[in-house]
């Protein structure tokens, strides 16, 4: 528990650099990072981008996977998790463009394109450490509630919830937010080896109540994350108002 949310930024920033930098030089695979999207990992990307332009830390050997990209958006929509990570991340590091991997919303057959990306996951060694936010109804990348515990990367249709919480940045509009989106499952989360969660703002803590002190079920699905032997959890002081 940290004090606020740029403390706890803060916090899971130094503690990416400091797996990325004593990843073990001998291992035969690249150090994998899965990536997400949102409002709360801002910070930390922002912490990202200072420590590496201050020369403290190199991306050159960091494969990326994001979570989930929305369906039906063309790739170069303001909004799209694309342009978003773009924006907040990749364009500001020396993370080789090859090494990026993003679900592509657009694909002629998002099945294949699902199943294309957990075999990209197996190929490069399976994913180290999994960086993720929450949705205000618990959801783990975009596994709504009712999502089976062992998902994989899927075509998901969005919660009520989900769209109206991101309606924020498609100017208020519903309407205008995407209905379906491609999200890697709870399952594909839970594989990798260690889990980083950020949880900030009193408009989680409910949530964050649910997954930590309830039972694992299929309706909050960050609850899944008390299965996995190597979770952590990071949220400032609003989010615990409901623990
Ligand atoms: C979307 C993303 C999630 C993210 C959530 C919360 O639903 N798919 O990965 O955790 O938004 O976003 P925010 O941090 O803006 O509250």
């Amino acid at each position: 528990i940290r004090d606020d949310p740029q403390t706890a930024s803060a916090y899971i920033a130094e503690y990416i650099i400091e797996r990325i930098k004593t990843f073990n030089p001998t291992a035969a695979r690249p150090f994998v990072l899965g990536l997400p999207t949102g409002s709360s990992p801002v910070l930390i990307y922002q912490h990202l981008v200072q420590r590496h332009k201050a020369g403290e830390i190199s991306f050159r050997n960091v494969v990326t996977f994001n979570m989930d990209e929305y369906v039906g958006i063309p790739r170069e929509h303001p909004e799209s998790y694309h342009s978003f990570m773009y924006k907040h991340f990749f364009s500001h590091v020396d993370v080789r463009p090859e090494n990026i991997n993003i679900l592509n919303g657009n694909a002629p057959d998002l099945e294949a394109e699902c199943q294309a990306y957990e075999e990209k996951i197996a190929n490069a060694g399976g994913i180290e450490l999994f960086l993720g936010g929450i949705g205000p109804d618990g959801h783990i990348a975009f596994n709504e509630p009712g999502s089976s515990l062992k998902s994989r990367t899927r075509v998901k249709t969005l919660a009520y919830d989900t769209i109206l919480a991101n309606s924020r940045f498609f100017g208020h509009n519903m309407d205008q937010v995407p209905r379906m989106a491609l999200t890697v499952g709870v399952q594909t989360v839970l594989e990798a080896r260690e889990v980083v969660i950020i949880i900030t703002g009193a408009h989680k803590a409910l949530a964050l109540q649910k997954c930590i002190e309830e039972g694992v079920n299929h309706m909050w699905t960050l609850s899944s994350l008390q299965l996995h032997p190597h979770p952590l959890i990071v949220i400032d002081e609003d989010a615990t108002m409901e623990l």
